[in-house]
This record gives C-alpha cells, structure tokens and sequence, in this order.
C-alpha cells in the first residue's frame, strides 16, 4: 500500500482526502441508511439487522435492588442496582473480571462457566443480603436475535469473540444452564439486553424524552424505539452497516480480520479498530520513507496487527503520547506531527460517520426534526477521545442547522448495566401482574 507522495504533508493531503466524510457524503448516507433500515424492519435483505428487543420503557418509579451482568467485551462486570424512583439510580457493589484471551475464542461452555463462577463469587464475596433472589438483567452486546424480553439466539459473534458452540443458541439459557450447574439458585434472570438498549433505558428512566441509546467503545451500535411498528426498542445493530465508502487501509483490515465482509462500518468508527487503521497508514508511509525515515527500527514497532490502540491515539492527540509504548524511544519532532495528523484524519471520520448515523436515526423518527431528542451515549470514545465530541456536534449542526439544537447527547455511564437493571424491574413487574 502507498499513498505515492512527494513529502509527509503531502500524503497526508492524500490520506485527509482519502477519509474525507464531508456534506455531500453525509446527505448520501443517511439515505442509504434509511433505505436499509426500512428494508431490515421488513425482514428484508439489509446490513442493518433491525431486531426488536422486547424491553418496555420504565415509568421512572420502579423500586428495588437488582442485579446487572454487563458482557460486552473483554471485560465483564457484575453489579448490584438500586432503583431508588424518580428517576434515581444508585450503583452498588461491582465486580469486574477480563476474560482470558483462551476462553474468548476457545469453547462456549468454558466462557458461560467462566462467567457463572464469578456471579457466584460475586454472590458469596457477601456484597448481597443472604436469603433473598435477585432478579437480574443479562446485558449481551451482540447481535441477538430476541425471542422474547429473556430469550434470544446468538446470530453471530462481533469484536474478536469467537467462542465455538454459541452462535445460534439462547445465550440466557446458557448462562442458566451454568448457573444451575455451579447452584446458583437465589438469581433469576429476568431480562436480556444489549447494551445500547441498556443505555437508553438507564437514561429513560430519568428522561421522559431520550429516545436514542448509543455505544462508542471497543464496538458501536444503536437502538431508538420504532412507532411504526410496536413501540418496542429496535437495536439496529448499526457496526455491520455496509453502505460506506471504503479507504485502501479499510480494505486490509478487512481482509485480515476474522470476519471480512461484516462490521464495516464498526470497523470504521470503533475504539476496537481505530488503531488497526492508524497502524496500517503508519506503515505504507514508513515504507514510502515519509515517516521515521531516518529510524531502521521504526517498521517493527509498527509490524503486530492491533498493536497500536485507540487509546494511544488518543494520548496522541492529547499531548501524553509515549514513544516507548511503540518501542520507538524517541521520536523526531517532524514525526510526531505526522503521528498526530494521521489520528486527526483517523478520528474526524470516526465521529462524522457516528454522528451522521445518530442524525440518521433522528430523522427517521422526525423529519422535520421538530421535537427534542435526547441521545443517551456510553463509551470510552465518546467519553474519552480529545474532540470527538465536538465533531459529533459539528456534524451534526451541519446536517440539520437551525434544528440541531434539538438534540442533546447526554453521556449515561454504566448505562449499559444499570438499564438492564431496569429492564429486569419492569419485566419482573409485569410477570407479578
Ligand atoms: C457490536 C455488537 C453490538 C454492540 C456493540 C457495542 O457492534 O454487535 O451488539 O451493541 O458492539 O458494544
């Protein structure tokens, strides 16, 4: 790969215009995204697999202690909610785990086990009231095929999970199936959820008016309720949209990962892969001696796939970066520049794309975008990254102008667990009634 520049500022005029996401880009996208989404909610051929997620939204006066199992990535995290009404939500204890690299991609059974042992350790560590069930909320974020508000099929694994045996099968009656085998007997799992719907049912249960849930982290997705069809939350499953224009650097990732062809635009926008592209334009321009030039070393601390991280992106970007991290130990001042240029290309169309798609998902359920629309977010890139939110704005207020000021995005941390705590506590209400 070569951009086939004379100079560093120029390839990265070429590699700018190569991310380049600009207005005209924009209109063009959300179209194609709605066409797809209206293909997906009629069960038609679509990128966006439009699910339905069974989950209600709460009144807000819902009551109790509950407890949240949050699996999303490599780390998964046991907690205990307290819905306190009006709108308040308190964090318990919480536990976190990683899970071992072995058991992501090794056997379905190790990994339900795995996470049945820490629920029960959770549970024995004497954080909770002995005596007592706890319902819980199961917060899944992969594409799920639901069945109903505590069943659902794996359709396929995302963000490097590949655990053999799960796809295709209920993953809460794995993890009960687990359960049952390690006694775990005083919980009961009440409510599956992915984390975007998690989110905004933790920031419905404060706001009436939040009617889009986001994710920006190691993945991204959506959900936002459909009128149309059943008032239900649809999680769009939006990381597969595949309606983008593509660099060459988008390509061999692609390629190389260990599912071509799905999670473009995830592969565009997420934490999980934004490093990946930066490593690969670092590359093509070391080898066209345009960056680190005057370093032999410079192509090995590029050569390991993923091993440039959002997260040095990120400090990058915010002036912390630390040439050790990539075994480089110094770097001359000209090559920073250019490090820290390539992250501002890399990054800008990450939230451009992201905002453009949360613009999609605004229009679609008000055209004239004549009502307020709250945006729950959660995710390190949102939270995190210097200036993503910004550009979101920007984006967004060029798309939709005097009407931009109708969406807020509201940061809703731990979103993904404590909404499914609040889905646990309505649908345990409903099966009492
Ligand atoms: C991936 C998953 C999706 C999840 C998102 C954010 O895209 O497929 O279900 O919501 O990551 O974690």
């Amino acid at each position: 790969m070569t951009t086939t520049a004379k100079s560093p500022k120029d390839a990265l005029d070429k590699i700018s215009e190569e991310f380049a996401f600009n207005t005209k880009d924009v209109k063009e996208f959300i179209s194609l995204f709605h066409l797809e989404m209206a293909r997906g909610l009629e069960g038609g051929q679509s990128s966006l697999k439009m699910i339905d997620s069974f989950a209600r939204r709460p009144s807000g006066s819902e009551l109790g202690t509950y407890l949240a199992l949050d699996l999303g990535g490599t780390n998964f995290r046991v907690m205990a909610v307290n819905l306190r009404g009006k709108g308040e939500i308190h964090v318990g204890a919480t536990s976190r785990y990683s899970i071992p690299k072995d058991i992501i991609t090794g056997k379905g059974e190790d990994l339900f086990n795995f996470i049945a042992s820490k629920l029960g350790a959770f549970i024995e560590s004497g954080k909770l009231a002995k005596d007592k069930t706890y319902a819980l909320g199961f917060t899944f974020s992969f594409p799920v095929k639901q069945t109903g508000i505590k069943s659902g099929t794996l359709i396929a694994w995302t963000k490097g999970f590949s655990a053999e045996g799960v796809v295709g099968k209920d993953v809460v009656a794995l993890l009960e199936g687990a359960m049952k085998k390690q006694n775990i007997n005083c919980i009961s799992v009440e409510a599956l959820a992915n984390d975007t719907v998690g989110t905004m049912i933790a920031k419905c249960y404060a706001r009436k008016d939040c009617d889009i849930g986001v994710i920006l982290g190691t993945g991204t997705n959506a959900c936002y309720p459909e009128s149309r069809i059943s008032g239900l939350t649809v999680n769009t499953e939006w990381g597969n949209f595949n309606k983008l224009r593509q660099t060459k650097f988008d390509l061999v990732l692609d390629d190389a990962s260990n599912n071509p062809g799905l999670q473009l635009f995830e592969k565009a926008v997420s934490g999980m892969y934004l490093g990946e592209i930066f490593r690969l334009v670092a590359l093509s321009l070391i080898d066209e001696k345009l960056l680190f030039a005057s370093s032999k070393l410079a192509r090995s601390a590029f050569e390991v796939p993923y091993s440039f991280t959002s997260e040095q992106m990120s400090s990058l970007a915010e002036g912390t970066f630390d040439a050790k991290s990539t075994s480089l130990s110094q770097m001359a001042d000209e090559d920073f520049a250019v490090m820290v240029s390539m992250a501002k290309i890399i990054s800008t169309r990450s939230a451009r794309l992201a905002a453009a798609a949360v613009a999609s998902l605004a229009l679609w359920q008000d055209p004239k975008m004549l009502q307020k629309h709250v945006v729950a977010v959660d995710g390190s890139l949102y939270e995190k990254y210097p200036g993503y939110k910004q550009e979101m704005t920007r984006l967004i207020g060029e798309v939709l102008g005097g009407h931009a000021g109708n969406i807020s995005f509201e940061l809703t941390k731990d979103g993904s667990g404590t909404g499914a705590a609040v889905i646990a506590a309505v649908a345990a209400s409903e099966h009492a009634t």
